[in-house]
């Protein structure tokens, strides 16, 4: 079912009936705003830990709090009437124990009213996706390019190709079979992404992972041209709201500098109409 067509938000079981149908459509957002603007477009809303980059400047993902994403997970679902909303576990608040897994992913569904979360790795992770799927809490599993993990992947590299291969779908059934309702494949090769959407029952969602996925995922700035710190192969912009900003802003310095705003229109008399 589109998201257009769909007069209730989604909960993680209608996504995972999505499995091999018209493509899961997701994006990130941070704010209420961004989420309002894709709330009618999507069937789901990553409230993602790439906020860290995206809006506060961090370097990588490993600096975001569970602070940040109750935040931005408040506002996010004060803009969504439709779309689901997923929000991302923050680097070390999930990989320790189980325990910490649910104690923390409880606190960000109480908190922010988050229908599941996701959580990044395969098969080391699939012990304590199947604590959390027991306790109620709906897991969308990550694997593939893990960005909490760049230290030991050795940068933001393609993962499973040549002989890697086999052990990302080792990861991918092991996430499935834990109970996890649907998988991000990040920056994975198509001819492999083909094969894990073949093989799982539950649906891929692509993030530089093909067009085979059952869905696809982009961060919402990249795709906007909001963020260009860096720009990935896998992102295709479909607006150049970063730089239009800057040109706006530079027109008003100007007009202000030159006293040309604000004009008579933008002022008030003495009498009314205000
Ligand atoms: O944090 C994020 O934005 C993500 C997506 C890139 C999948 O995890």
């Amino acid at each position: 079912m589109s998201a257009t067509a769909r007069k209730t938000a989604p909960m993680p079981d209608d996504i995972r009936a999505m499995k091999g149908g018209t493509p899961i459509v997701s994006l990130t957002a941070y704010t209420t705003p961004m989420a309002q603007m894709m709330d009618a477009h999507c069937d789901f809303v990553l409230v993602g830990d790439s906020v860290g980059m995206v809006l506060h400047g961090l370097p990588s993902t490993l600096g975001v709090t569970m602070e940040m994403m109750i935040l931005h997970g408040r506002a996010v679902a004060r803009g969504l009437t439709r779309a689901m909303m997923v929000v991302d576990m923050p680097f070390a608040t999930y990989e320790e124990s189980p325990a910490q897994a649910f104690r923390n992913a409880a606190r960000l569904m109480a908190e922010t009213g988050a229908g599941a979360i996701k959580l990044e790795g395969g098969r080391h992770m699939a012990e304590t996706i199947t604590f959390l799927v027991a306790r109620g809490v709906p897991v969308m599993a990550h694997i593939g390019l893990t960005p909490q993990s760049i230290n030991t992947l050795g940068g933001y590299k393609v993962q499973g190709r040549g002989a890697a291969a086999e052990s990302l779908l080792a990861d991918a059934r092991a996430v499935s079979d834990a109970g996890a309702f649907s998988v991000v494949l990040e920056k994975v090769p198509a001819a492999l992404a083909g094969q894990i959407t073949a093989d799982l029952p539950i649906p891929t969602i692509g993030i530089g992972a093909s067009a085979a996925c059952d869905g696809q995922i982009l961060v919402v700035d990249d795709m906007l041209g909001l963020f260009s710190a860096f720009k990935p192969k896998f992102v295709k912009r479909y607006a150049t709201l970063g730089t239009d900003g800057e040109a706006a802003i530079a027109s008003y310095a100007k007009e202000v500098r030159a006293r040309s705003f604000p004009g008579p229109e933008h002022s008030f008399s003495e009498k009314a109409p205000s």
